[in-house]
Formats: C-alpha cells, sequence, structure tokens
C-alpha cells in the first residue's frame, strides 16, 4: 500500500444510505470489516479507506480533499454550492424532501402554510419550493430531529426526508406536499490528484459494472430439445442462448442471460 495514494471513501455512519453503501462497496470488490460505531475501517485486498460520517458533512469532506469520493442524497448537494462532481446515481436511497404537519392539524396544502413557520435542514430546496408556490412562510432552520419541532410547538410544519415513512408515523405527522426527490449518488473532486486518479477510475468502472448487474439474471436450465425453438423466443440473451447438448439426446442445456 502506497500511503500517499489510499483513496478515501466517505459514506453515512448511521441512516437510510449506510446498509445500501456498505453493499455497494462489498459488490464492488472491496473487503473490510465494520461493526458498531467504528470510524473508519481500512480494506484488506486494496488501498482504501473507507471513513463513516454525518450525511450531511459528506459533500464538504469530498471538496476539501479529506474525502476522495463519497456516497451522499441528492438533496444534500441540492443544499450547497460545493463544487465537486456527481460522478454516479446509484439507485438505491429513494426518498422525498415532504412538508408534513402533525396529524390533527388543519393545514391541508401548501396554501396553508402562508405566514406559518417550517422547520427543516434544508432551507434552500424549502425557499425554492415556496417562492415557486409564491407562500411566504418563515423557515426555521434545525440541524438534527426536525421531526419533534411540531410537538414542540418551534413549528407549525417541517420540511423532510421521507423514506419509509417511519419517522414520521412515529411522531404522528402526515404529508401534506412533496417538494423534490432524492437517491444516493456518488461524488468526487473536481480534480482529484493525480497518483489517485487510476484508482478512482477503477472503481467508478465497478460501481457501473455493480449496476449493471443488477439489471440482468444468468439463467441455466435443461429442457426436451423440440421445445429449443420457443424457448429461445422466451430467453434470447444477448445475442443468442447457449445450448449445450446433455448426455441424453432428447434433452439440451440452455444459458442465457
Ligand atoms: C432522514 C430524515 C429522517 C429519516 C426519514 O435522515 O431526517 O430522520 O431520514 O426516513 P424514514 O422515512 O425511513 O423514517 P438522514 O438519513 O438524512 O439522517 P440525518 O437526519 O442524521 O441527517
Ligand atoms: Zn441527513
Amino acid at each position: 500500500k502506497q500511503a500517499n495514494g489510499t483513496i478515501k471513501i466517505a459514506i453515512q455512519k448511521i441512516g437510510r444510505l449506510s446498509e445500501g453503501s456498505l453493499e455497494l462497496l462489498k459488490n464492488m470488490g472491496l473487503q473490510f470489516e465494520t461493526y458498531k460505531d467504528r470510524l473508519f475501517t481500512s480494506c484488506r485486498n486494496l488501498p482504501i479507506d473507507i471513513l463513516f460520517l454525518r450525511d450531511d458533512d459528506i459533500p464538504e469532506y469530498v471538496q476539501d480533499g479529506v474525502a476522495d469520493l463519497g456516497i451522499v442524497g441528492s438533496n444534500v448537494l441540492d443544499e450547497r454550492e460545493t463544487s465537486i462532481q456527481r460522478l454516479l446515481p446509484l439507485d438505491f436511497g429513494y426518498c422525498s424532501l415532504n412538508i408534513a404537519v402533525l396529524e390533527q392539524s388543519m393545514l391541508l396544502s401548501v396554501n396553508d402554510l402562508k405566514g406559518k413557520r417550517i422547520a427543516t435542514s434544508y432551507p434552500i430546496a424549502l425557499a425554492r419550493y415556496l417562492t415557486e408556490k409564491k407562500i411566504k412562510a418563515e423557515i426555521v432552520l434545525l440541524r438534527g430531529s426536525v421531526e419533534i419541532a411540531p410537538a414542540l410547538k418551534v413549528a407549525d410544519a417541517i420540511c423532510d426526508l421521507v423514506s419509509t415513512g417511519s419517522t414520521l408515523r412515529t411522531n404522528r405527522l402526515k404529508v401534506i406536499e412533496k417538494v423534490s426527490r432524492s437517491q444516493a449518488i456518488l461524488i468526487g473532486q473536481n480534480d482529484p490528484p493525480e497518483q489517485k486518479k487510476q484508482l478512482i477510475e477503477r472503481l467508478l468502472l465497478r460501481a457501473r459494472g455493480v449496476q449493471e448487474a443488477r439489471k440482468y439474471k444468468y439463467v441455466m436450465f435443461n429442457l426436451p430439445k423440440d421445445a429449443l425453438e420457443k424457448i429461445t423466443k422466451l430467453v434470447p440473451g444477448c445475442k443468442s442462448p447457449t445450448v449445450i447438448p446433455l448426455n441424453d439426446p432428447r434433452f439440451v442445456a440452455i444459458h442465457s442471460v
């Protein structure tokens, strides 16, 4: 391992993206151990360190060069002016930024929010949305635990990410408006250090490979030879299926993507 060529990948420590991020890195062939509250781990088979951080901090870490790559929700990127590169949408971590109110609230739509207080960690996306809808409301900026703001009467509504919906349910909140959508995305520096470029390219290629592979299945089965024509129409494969003769001449094996 060359000390200065080590690639650092930042992923979310605890939250919506943690599991999907770890799964992606493992599927990319990175071998590492991690458990509980670890702050980082080193890969066994490649000069790569994985850093576990708060998702909202990841864009800054990548911009400052503390991390070379990061996995964040696209919503986090929409909130800042960081000059980083969006390398690859990752097709997991889908969620949406929603405006929600307490279940018993009389506020039913965005129009009811005029002059109200809305708590959020996503002030830019919310402000953009309110301007678009021509609604003047007060934005209360909270760094975390936004979901308890209405119960504490800190705000009349919240604007927060909803993924499974269980945070809302637990806090007796209901969605009244959808502001934007988000999914996990791989980010990197605009101009990565020369000695790291090759490995970064390789990792990007592998990440793309993992995503491609998720779209395909390799099927193998045996069937009577006279059904071959029908089956070939059902499983045409990329070009054409592989047909292998069996010991019993009445049967063949088919392999197809
Ligand atoms: C978001 C949001 C909620 C949770 C919603 O947090 O703030 O807490 O996800 O998910 P659910 O609908 O599945 O309950 P995030 O993962 O961004 O973590 P953070 O609040 O620590 O930034
Ligand atoms: Zn977050």
